[in-house]
């Protein structure tokens, strides 16, 4: 089931970053259309772009040159607080770097992106504990980050960037830490959402893990060399 509008429109996009008398280009002249209901991966060597990509789609950064499109609205037209708004929202993020608030127990980390909505939400914490438990981590919402291992923080942050049933998630390397049993259950997880309607795009440098998407995008040197 995909709309006619793709939820995501990328056309011409570059982040170039001047370093020194040089200038990095993170990404250079990407196009890509992201449609509801889509399961992509975004494969690609280190420092071919990925993660740039995946901040672009979420429009936590500007690009240097180009459009997106988000829903059909040009980004670059959005004020900021509308643009927080819509990605609080809509999107879902699991960082690369997990980004977990070290003073906060579990469950009050799963809750942040309630904070950032305008909506009333309902049973907020009832519904932070079952997305903790989709994890395997009920038992631990009321430790601190630091007290977890790599992979249970790992596991809360994809716990987090659930909590507002957002229409895209956006995960980097959601896998990167687990073990290859935890892994499986976090994909199967990925592709339950997948089918409820979820839009999902999934960075990731694993073979294995790109298998489970059914669209892979291959990124080398800030360009997309392959999409099938
Ligand atoms: N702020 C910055 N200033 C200069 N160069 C940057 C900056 N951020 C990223 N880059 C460069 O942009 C390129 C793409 O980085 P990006 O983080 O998107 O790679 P990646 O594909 O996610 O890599 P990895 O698999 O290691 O996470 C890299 O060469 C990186 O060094
Ligand atoms: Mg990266």
């Amino acid at each position: 089931m995909t709309d006619a509008l793709p939820l995501v429109c990328m056309r011409g996009v570059k982040k170039h970053y001047p370093v020194g008398s040089t200038v990095v280009k993170a990404l250079d002249d990407v196009s890509l259309d992201i449609r509801a209901g889509e399961f992509v991966a975004i494969v690609g060597p280190s420092g071919s772009g990925k993660s740039t990509l995946m901040h672009l789609l979420g429009f936590l950064d500007s690009p240097t040159g180009g459009e997106i499109h988000f829903d059909g609205e040009p980004v670059a037209q959005i004020g900021a607080n509308r643009r927080a708004m819509i990605r609080a929202e809509k999107i879902g993020f699991v960082f690369q770097s997990f980004n977990l608030l070290p003073r906060l127990s579990v469950l009050r980390n799963v809750l942040v992106p309630v904070s950032y909505i305008r909506r009333r939400v309902e049973r907020a914490e009832e519904r932070a504990l079952a997305a903790l438990d989709r994890v395997g981590l009920r038992d631990r919402a009321h430790h601190l980050p630091n007290q977890l291992s790599g992979g249970q923080r790992q596991r809360v942050a994809i716990a987090r960037s659930l909590i507002n049933e957002p229409r895209l998630v956006l995960a980097d390397e959601p896998t990167g830490n687990l073990d290859s049993r935890t892994a499986e259950s976090i994909l199967t997880l990925f592709e339950e959402l997948n089918a409820q309607g979820r839009t999902i795009v999934l960075v990731t440098h694993d073979p294995n893990v790109a298998a489970h998407a059914r669209r892979r995008v291959r990124v080398h040197d800030g360009k997309i060399v392959s999409d099938s």
